[in-house]
């Protein structure tokens, strides 16, 4: 700490000023936290807490990395800003790494400095690529707050902008999801009707630029799609004519156990949003990624969006180093592999808790769903619980894991496991032990419901 700064009680002037979370911020008490290392933050009263969903799923390499620490400094001494239509060394060595770990096809960047206006670019570049204006969303999803990012955004985020808040031009389609199916069918007999019926939007809407999807559905629940899903969405969007937009914020680097969730289904999109783990979120940085195909549109089209901070060279030096960390600690291979013990250790809690409902996910990305019954797999809480300031269970169940040193994500009725992954198997114990200790909440809200 800094001895020359006049001492300061942090968390009293934080609700003083009221430069909270803006969230139900009455009744918010923060944590102070002053350090972090490893899988692990550290709060002013000493404690530690194990990270167990990498904050907000994004800091994939854990904290302190001394690689990419360096990189900051060592960009600040050198060039720590330049308008983005200058050439840098930064972006040059970034664009080169982007073409080793990107999906293929990928081939023309643009650099952003969040997941949103990624996204907000994306759909730009695919309106003004295709000439057409609508874009596919889904339900379950989120693809940020700006406005274009919250109107395809399908989770309650967006209620609170509709009609007029939010950009025209996103209809929703139906998600994927198998335990929960929202056209009450099931997989397999199925045979992927959730495709088909995007398919039928597509027809029936007109007009139709492109389909968002996060490829596996991060806060929205970890909704991982039967093999068949995406090359059928592929296989559709190819058929119309209309672009397949990747979001993957959440899931890209490293945190499915792929570079990209794609490469699971051996999928090419032709627009790929990304974020969070680009940087381990060490500094904001977002990155719209197109094939040259569209960037060629560009040569003789005037492309009217832009930002001062673009391709800021403070944000691009740091990623080269997080790529080359995640490369030489062999990380993606190591989110398979100890992601699936993971996986077993979450998923042998269902058969101890009545309060699960399912768990599911892949690589370092796991979702369990807390459900009030499991025969008719209700939640303990719904959107609105959650939208309205309502007490939730598995806000309970976190907050008892609290008490445990171990942070988690939740939101309305399931939990969002994404840790560091450099994390050790004893630290997926500690985690899981602390789940496992805190769903007591939840089988006895079962009990009194
Ligand atoms: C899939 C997805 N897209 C977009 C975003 C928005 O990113 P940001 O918060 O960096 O604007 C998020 C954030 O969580 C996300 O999970």
């Amino acid at each position: 700490m800094n001895e020359t700064v006049t001492p300061l009680n942090v968390v009293e002037t934080t609700k003083r000023l009221n430069y909270g979370t803006w969230r139900f911020q009455k009744s918010w008490n923060p944590l102070h936290v002053v350090d972090a290392e490893g899988c692990c933050f550290i709060t002013a009263d000493g404690r530690r807490y194990l990270d167990f969903s990498a904050q907000l799923m994004c800091v994939n390499l854990g904290y302190k990395n001394a690689a990419v620490i360096r990189a900051m400094e060592e960009q600040a001494r050198t060039l720590p800003y330049i308008a983005p239509s200058y050439a840098t060394d930064a972006r040059a060595r970034l664009s080169e790494l982007l073409l080793e770990v990107l999906p293929k096809g990928l081939e023309k960047f643009f650099f952003t400095t969040s997941g949103t206006d990624a996204n907000e670019a994306g759909f730009k570049i695919a309106r003004m690529y295709t000439g057409k204006t609508k874009i596919i969303a889904r339900y379950r999803s989120y693809h940020g707050s700006t406005t274009a990012s919250i109107a395809a955004t399908g989770d309650p985020r967006r209620w609170a902008m509709e009609p007029v808040g939010k950009a025209p031009g996103f209809v929703f389609a139906p998600e994927v999801n198998c335990y929960k199916c929202p056209i009450r069918h099931s997989y397999p007999s199925c045979g992927v009707a959730c495709a088909d019926y995007l398919e039928h939007m597509i027809a029936n809407e007109s007009n139709v630029a492109a389909v968002v999807v996060e490829p596996v559905v991060g806060t929205n629940g970890v909704l991982v799609p039967p093999r068949e899903y995406l090359p059928k969405l592929r296989k559709i969007c190819d058929a119309h004519g209309v672009l397949l937009i990747a979001d993957e914020v959440m899931t890209g680097w490293g945190r499915t156990g792929e570079w990209f969730a794609v490469n699971h289904w051996g999928v090419e999109p032709d627009i790929l949003v990304t974020a969070k783990g680009i940087t381990s979120a060490y500094v904001p940085l977002g990155l719209c990624a197109t094939t040259a195909k569209i960037a060629r549109h560009f040569d003789d089209h005037y492309f009217a969006h832009g930002h001062t901070y673009e391709a800021h060279p403070m944000t691009l030096a740091p990623a080269v180093a997080t790529i080359r960390e995640m490369q030489r600690l062999d990380l993606v291979d190591r989110a398979k592999r100890v992601g699936a013990y993971l996986g077993e250790r979450l998923q042998a809690l269902q058969a101890k808790h009545p309060s699960v409902g399912e768990v599911r996910g892949l690589g370092m990305f796991w979702a369990v769903e807390l459900v009030r019954n499991r025969e008719g797999k209700e939640p303990f809480n719904t959107m609105r619980d959650k939208v309205e300031g309502r007490p939730l269970v598995v806000d309970q169940v976190a907050a008892e894991m609290m008490k445990r040193g171990v942070s988690i994500q939740a939101w309305v009725s399931h939990f969002v496991i994404a840790p560091p992954l450099i994390i050790s198997e004893a630290q997926i114990d500690e985690g899981v032990a602390a789940l496992d200790e805190a769903l007591y909440i939840a089988d006895r809200a079962i009990a009194a419901s």
